[in-house]
């Protein structure tokens, strides 16, 4: 297996260990930018472990992580982690959450590792490589879902911490769509989403306001299963963009057209 990926998926395993962990002793909760933006104890040590390997293992790489921030080396290489995606469901002891981590390469995403310690499934993806999940019953490709019609598919979203006094609060969206979809989820990991998304599991996923953490592994394990990602309008899609929306190509342009309101 490539080096780094290898690294990547051992360093998510080790860190869900942590993070059960915690959820096993209990933590406590803290807020961040409001009153239901939160952090626990389980954020900062996976955060904090994470950090630790990467800078022994690449000490010249650039790193972006959730909860330590940016650290600019001067490097091609850049590590974006989301050391506990999901602390909303994590801290009320639902069991779905994640540790995300991706690689870029001169801005282009070589890998991304999601995985879900609760469930023991993780996925992984390499860039031209594909994208696979390694899972407690077997290791299988991941293919994104055939499905072409809002009747058929189920589809995830999210809502902004910032929800109560943002105008761009996804409300409009989801009250356009939820009439027309077979199901529409909102499960509280979006690392986990992209990851269905690229598993066939969900037909679609878009969200507002999302940070490089949340989206970075997830949009490339998406595109190597034969999804494509790009903004809620259709424009392309960086690390930096204010929304993103997932799918299988037949079905995306569906779903956009219905989000906005066009179709
Ligand atoms: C959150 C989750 C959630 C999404 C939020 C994210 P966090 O990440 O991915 O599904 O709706 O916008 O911030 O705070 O649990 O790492
Ligand atoms: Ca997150
Ligand atoms: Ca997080």
């Amino acid at each position: 297996m490539n080096e780094l990926l290898l690294f990547a998926t051992t360093l998510a395993r080790e860190t869900g260990a942590i993070v059960q962990g915690w959820q096993r002793r209990g933590i406590t909760i803290e807020t961040k930018s409001s009153t239901i933006d939160l952090v626990t104890e389980a954020d900062r040590a996976a955060d904090a472990q994470i950090v630790r390997a990467i800078r022994h293992h690449w000490p010249t790489h650039d790193l972006l992580t959730e909860e330590g921030g940016a650290e600019q080396r001067g490097s091609r290489w850049r590590w974006i982690v989301d050391p506990l995606d999901g602390t909303t469901n994590f801290a009320q002891a639902i069991p779905h959450y994640s540790i995300s981590i991706a690689l870029e390469k001169a801005g282009e995403l070589q890998l991304g590792v999601v995985y879900d310690p609760v469930r023991d499934e993780l996925f992984s993806a390499l860039r031209g490589d594909g994208a696979w999940l390694d899972a407690p019953w077997g290791r299988v490709p991941l293919r994104v879902s055939r499905a072409t019609a809002l009747e058929n598919a189920v589809v995830a979203t999210g809502f902004p911490y910032d929800k109560a006094t943002s105008e761009r609060n996804n409300v409009a969206e989801f009250s356009r769509v939820v009439r027309r979809l077979r199901g529409i989820r909102r499960m509280g990991s979006a690392a986990l989403d992209l990851a269905y998304v690229a598993a066939g599991r969900l037909d679609g996923y878009w969200e507002y306001a999302l940070s490089p953490w949340d989206m970075a592994a997830g949009a490339l394990l998406v595109r190597e299963a034969g999804g494509v990602v790009h903004s809620v309008d259709g424009s392309a899609w960086s690390l930096q963009s204010p929304s993103i929306l997932a799918a299988n190509p037949a079905f995306a342009p569906t779903l956009r057209q219905a989000l906005l309101g066009n179709g």
